[in-house]
């Protein structure tokens, strides 16, 4: 995905918040702003941030170590983002950072101040769902449904980067969120029809 970061990267970050090292300038421009309020923070503290999700500024407390993951779902109680592996291989904690696709496992909440978080809570307008969950609902792209925030985040990207001109276009695209329950080709078919009806 791109401007996903590794976990390696997150675990510098987190040694580096701990430790207040130089060693999180090895993150170069990443988070400055992120950076010092690790070094600013005793291991162990809270630190409160704003973070902007959904369109909605939303203040938390969080140790600088706590992933954008488990700010969503723990701190704001925005369960619909998926703790899958925790460990950046499955996708489901999938949201969208300023547009594009993450894995909320492998960032930290304080990285992304002042960047706009969308997760699936976000994408329907109130009764209004967005194409792509319709288009998940008529083609049935969905058994257990543990997946399926994640693929609809990453299915809503995967459009707005122009990566739907063949199935295997999509799949490619899409190779990052994985289905245990196998339904990668309803998945597909959803994915290129949600395309079709907005136009890409
Ligand atoms: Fe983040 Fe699996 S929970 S990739
Ligand atoms: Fe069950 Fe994808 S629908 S893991």
């Amino acid at each position: 995905m791109p401007n996903d970061h590794t976990r390696r990267t997150v675990f510098r970050f987190s040694a580096a918040a701990a430790a207040g090292t130089a060693a999180a300038t090895r993150l170069g421009g990443a988070a400055p702003a992120a950076e010092a309020t690790a070094r600013a923070v005793p291991a162990g503290s809270s630190v409160e941030i704003t973070l902007s999700v959904n369109g909605e500024r939303r203040r938390v407390a969080v140790e600088p170590r706590v992933t954008l993951l488990d700010a969503l779902r723990e701190r704001l109680r925005l369960t619909g983002t998926k703790k899958g592996c925790d460990r950046g291989e499955c996708g489901a904690c999938t949201v969208l950072v300023d547009g594009e696709r993450i894995k909320s496992c492998l960032t930290l909440a304080v990285m992304r101040q002042g960047a706009e978080i969308t997760t699936v809570e976000g994408l329907a307008r109130g009764e209004e769902l967005h194409p792509v969950q319709a288009a998940f609902i008529r083609h049935d792209a969905f058994q257990c449904g543990g997946c399926t925030p994640g693929q609809i985040m990453s299915a809503v990207a995967c459009i707005s980067e122009g990566n739907t001109g063949s199935d295997a276009e999509i799949r490619e695209s899409m190779s990052g969120n994985l289905c245990r329950c196998a339904a990668y080709q309803n998945i597909v078919a959803a994915v290129a029809d949600a395309a079709k009806e907005m136009g890409r």
